[in-house]
């Protein structure tokens, strides 16, 4: 069955957080203004149990889904994950993936791999170890994060996708020496355009760096041409290296939105679906799943919130947008 909403997509890509907790404080993310020690992060019995996350995993297969990604927060810091990428991992046509900060990663690839995770991302923002440090904000040494990524690799994580958030003026310095090192390794760099998701991360449009910039930055230390897109609706515009030692990708969300093709929907830790990264509001699901509901009735649930859908937020960008309600990105998974 495939559902498309007002705008003929269809939902290809589900990002299901697990938890709303994570051991690193961005500031673009998770500031520590905010998400100080006396935050109120969801209780336990507010979480969905491995169990909803698989039934609500395989209603959205049924709808058309053939992505599932595992976020948080940062998903490692979930109790047990291992097991259900196990359970995901037994849904048939599915891509199943994970985004991490990879700070628990070194001893944890093994286990996801034979777990059955077919893919794997990580969040790495510079390889300066102070500018690393500071944009973490809990001092945590990039090397443990690098650990990861060789642990990742020798457990057969092939290509893994490094995302590096790029803010002007705190790591656009860094954006060609990050190229550089994973240039020939087989892993793709890609770069994201820091985005005003959420309400509490200070974004300005002044911090933004264009993503044509940083492929004419990197461009000029190794010519790079552009190459198609790996599957419709791919958030990333791909660029090779002209001597053939690899690729990277530009995540240009503010500059050139990508909302004509998106294909995402999220589910948060707590079974609230949202249709876009940056919807005020979820449509719970969970309550649904907890009064019983069998498959049909969760079916006929999905699939009358996706065809609602009307969501372009970034190509809707304005100054009156940008101040609306948001939800964070921590709560949603990015
Ligand atoms: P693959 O291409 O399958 O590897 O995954 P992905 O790029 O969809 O996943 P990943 O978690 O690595 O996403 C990278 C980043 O792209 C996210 O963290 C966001 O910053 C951004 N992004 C992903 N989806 C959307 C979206 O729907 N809208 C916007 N505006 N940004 C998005
Ligand atoms: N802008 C762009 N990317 C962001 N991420 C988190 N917050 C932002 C933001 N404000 C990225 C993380 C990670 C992914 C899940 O989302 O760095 O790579
Ligand atoms: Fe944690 Fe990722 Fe947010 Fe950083 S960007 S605070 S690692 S969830
Ligand atoms: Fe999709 Fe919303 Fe992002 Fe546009 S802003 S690409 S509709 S998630």
């Amino acid at each position: 069955m495939n559902v498309l909403d007002t705008l003929a997509r269809p939902v290809r890509d589900l990002r299901i957080s697990v938890t709303d907790r994570c051991n690193f404080r961005c500031s673009y993310c998770m500031p520590k203004s905010v998400f100080g020690r006396d935050y109120a992060f969801l209780p336990r019995a507010e979480l969905l149990t491995f169990e909803e996350i698989d039934r609500v995993a395989r209603a959205f297969a049924r709808a058309g889904a053939t992505k599932l990604r595992l976020t948080g927060g940062e998903p490692l810091l979930r109790r047990g994950i291992e097991d259900l990428v196990a359970m995901l991992a037994e849904i048939e046509r599915i891509d199943l993936t994970l985004t991490t900060n990879a700070a628990l990663l070194a001893d944890r690839a093994e286990a996801l791999k034979s777990a059955g995770l077919d893919r794997l991302n990580v969040s790495l923002d510079s390889l300066n170890d102070r500018t690393f440090r500071s944009m973490n904000d809990v001092d945590f040494p990039v090397d443990r994060v690098l650990e990861g990524i060789g642990a990742a690799t020798a457990v057969g994580f092939a290509p893994i996708k490094i995302n590096m958030v790029v803010k002007r003026g705190v790591n656009d310095g860094d954006v060609v020496e990050m190229a550089q090192r994973f240039r020939g390794s087989g892993h793709i760099v890609r770069f994201i355009e820091f985005m005003d998701v959420g309400t509490t991360n200070g974004w300005r449009l002044d911090d933004v760096v264009p993503a044509r910039e940083i492929v004419e930055l990197i461009s000029a230390a190794h010519p790079l041409e552009p190459i198609d897109p790996a599957y419709r609706g791919e958030v990333a515009q791909r660029w090779r290296y002209q001597d053939g030692s690899g690729e990277v990708g530009v995540i240009s969300s503010v500059t050139q939105p990508f909302c004509g093709d998106c294909t995402r929907a999220r589910v948060s830790a707590d079974g609230k679906i949202f249709t876009c990264l940056f919807s005020a509001t979820g449509h719970d699901i969970r309550s649904l799943l907890r009064e019983g509901a069998d498959d049909e009735a969760l079916d006929m649930a999905l699939t009358s919130i996706w065809q609602k859908r009307n969501d372009q937020y970034s190509e809707l960008r304005s100054a009156a947008t940008s101040s609306t309600a948001k939800v964070e990105m921590s709560y949603i998974g990015g």
